[in-house]
C-alpha cells in the first residue's frame, strides 16, 4: 500500500498478511535520522536497526562488541525520522543469551525508549522458548536463521550456510518452531535459493532473505551495500543500486580542493 492511500504506520499483523496476499515485504537496514527519512520517503516497508550496525557505522570487526546502550542511540535516531515504516530493532549480543528475564527487559527497553514496533533474535528452536515469551507480553519478535553473525566465531565467519546434508531438514525444523512459538517473521541469511524456498514454502510467516533467492516473501539488505558505502566490490548477493561512497569522496575532493585553492567561500556563500 503507498503512503498516499494510508494514514500511520506499518503494522506487524499488515506485515503477515502479505504472505497470504503475495506482496513482497522490502525492508532496509537505517541506523540514523537523515536515513530514516529516506527510507520513509522512498516507502520502505520495513526498517531495521541491525546489529550490523556495530561494522558499517562503528567500525568495529564484527556485531559482538554492540550493546543494548549503542542499540538504543541508534535506534532512537531511526525513530525520529519514520513515521510509516515499521520500525524493527535487532537485539545485540549479550542482551538476550543470559536469561529470559534480562531478554525481557532488553526487548522492553527497544520498544520504550527506542520506540521500536518489534525485535530480532538470532537463532530457531534453541530461542523458541524466549519467543514465546516475549511474544506473550505483547512483544512482536522476528528470528533470524541461516548465517547467524552473533555465532560468527562458532560457525567460522561471515560464509553460506546450510550445504551440511541435514541443514535442509534442520532449518525447515527451526523456521517451524520459531512460527509455533509466535514470530511473526524469519530473517534467512546466506543460505542457497532452493533451501530458503523450501523454508519459506513451509511456513505460514514471511520469510525475509538476505544472500537467499528469490522466492522469501521479502528482501533485506545493508544500506551501506546497496548504497557502495564506502565504495568497493560488493558480496556476491549484493546488489549496488548507487555509487554514494563515490559521490561523497568526489564532493569531499572538490571541496578540499576549493578551500586549498581559495575558490570557497566565494562572494556568493560570504555575509
Ligand atoms: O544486523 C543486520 O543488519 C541484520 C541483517 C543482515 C538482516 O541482521
Amino acid at each position: 500500500m503507498q503512503s498516499k492511500e494510508r494514514r500511520g504506520r506499518i503494522t506487524v499483523p499488515e506485515l503477515r498478511a502479505r504472505k497470504a496476499q503475495n506482496e513482497k515485504i522490502v525492508m532496509v537496514t537505517a541506523y540514523d535520522y537523515p536515513s530514516a527519512l529516506l527510507a520513509e520517503r522512498a516507502e520502505v516497508d520495513v526498517v531495521l536497526v541491525g546489529d550490523s550496525v556495530g561494522m558499517t557505522m562503528l567500525g568495529f570487526a564484527d556485531v559482538l562488541p554492540v550493546t543494548l546502550e549503542m542499540m538504543l542511540h541508534h535506534v532512537q535516531a531511526v525513530r525520529r525520522g519514520l513515521h510509516r515504516a515499521l520500525l524493527l530493532a535487532d537485539m545485540p549480543f549479550g542482551s538476550y543469551q543470559i536469561g529470559e528475564e534480562e531478554a525481557m527487559r532488553s526487548a522492553i527497553r527497544l520498544l520504550k525508549e527506542g520506540g521500536a514496533q518489534a525485535v530480532k533474535l538470532e537463532g530457531g528452536a534453541l530461542i523458541a522458548g524466549l519467543v514465546k515469551k516475549l511474544t506473550g507480553a505483547g512483544i512482536p519478535v522476528m528470528g533470524h536463521i541461516g548465517l547467524t553473525p552473533q555465532s560468527v566465531h562458532l560457525l567460522g565467519g561471515h560464509r553460506l550456510q546450510g550445504r551440511e546434508p541435514e541443514a535442509p531438514e534442520r532449518m525447515v525444523a527451526d523456521a517451524k518452531a520459531l512460527e509455533e512459538a509466535g514470530a511473526f517473521g524469519v530473517v534467512l541469511e546466506m543460505i542457497p535459493a532452493d533451501l530458503a524456498a523450501k523454508i519459506t514454502a513451509s511456513i505460514s510467516i514471511p520469510t525475509i532473505g538476505i544472500g537467499a533467492g528469490p522466492a522469501c516473501d521479502g528482501q533485506v539488505l545493508v544500506w551501506h551495500d546497496l548504497l557502495a558505502i564506502p565504495p568497493g566490490r560488493p558480496f556476491r548477493h549484493v546488489k549496488q543500486y548507487a555509487n554514494i561512497g563515490e559521490q561523497i569522496e568526489s564532493a569531499l575532493r572538490s571541496y578540499a580542493e576549493e578551500v586549498r585553492r581559495g575558490v570557497f567561500p566565494s562572494k556568493e556563500q560570504s555575509l
